[in-house]
């Protein structure tokens, strides 16, 4: 087992250098496909703050940021599929080429959300890229453009994802030990 270097209890998942491989192919299959266009990177908050700025700086094709935050609904209510709209885009995405760059796509209801509100502003395409796909968990029929890495139904942290927002800074993404006195402790 691979441990990070950051918290040496914690087992690797995908190392700081895949992951940076990983992203570095998704910057030029998105450059392939938007060519002679412009983009607009929409991040999800908070988890895909970092996975935005590593694939932004992977993508040649003239680009802008926006970001938006929805309800961190708690794990344990996230299945009334009630997601709210905490911060809304800054700018008007008519017109414009759309990705929306999310950490992980988990049951879906956070992206499908996003991607029924984001058509009614009648962007000209509007496409997703996931870092991390979990397809076993979906509840909403939706699936991401690019996808970094698919995963079976493992709690992971570090690279913008948290436990109880912590570990975000963690430059690999590793899996929460089951038995972390963390995830007892509510
Ligand atoms: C995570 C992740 C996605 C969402 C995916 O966010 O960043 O936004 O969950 O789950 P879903 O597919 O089941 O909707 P979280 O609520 O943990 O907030 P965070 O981004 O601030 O960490």
């Amino acid at each position: 087992m691979s441990t990070t270097s950051t918290n040496a209890a914690l087992e690797v998942l995908f190392s700081h250098d895949q992951i940076a491989r990983r992203v570095a192919e998704m910057g030029r299959e998105i450059d392939r496909d938007y060519v002679g266009e412009k983009i607009v990177l929409v991040g999800v908050l908070k988890g895909a703050a970092i996975f935005l700025a590593d694939l932004a700086r992977s993508i040649s094709v003239d680009n802008t940021f926006d970001f938006v935050a929805v309800s961190s609904y708690g794990k344990g209510s996230r299945t009334s599929g009630a997601v709210k709209l905490i911060k809304d885009l800054d700018n008007s995405i008519e017109g414009k080429n759309v990705i929306i760059v999310e950490d992980i796509l988990d049951t879906g209801l956070t992206l499908n959300f996003l991607r029924g509100m984001f058509e009614q502003h009648q962007p000209k395409t509007l496409r997703i890229a996931a870092l991390l796909d979990k397809p076993s968990r979906r509840v909403e029929k939706i699936d991401a453009d690019y996808v970094g890495f698919t995963i079976p139904n493992q709690f992971v942290i570090g690279y913008g994802m948290d436990f109880a927002e912590r570990y975000r800074n963690l430059q690999d993404i590793c899996l929460m030990p089951p038995d972390a006195p963390e995830l007892s402790a509510g």
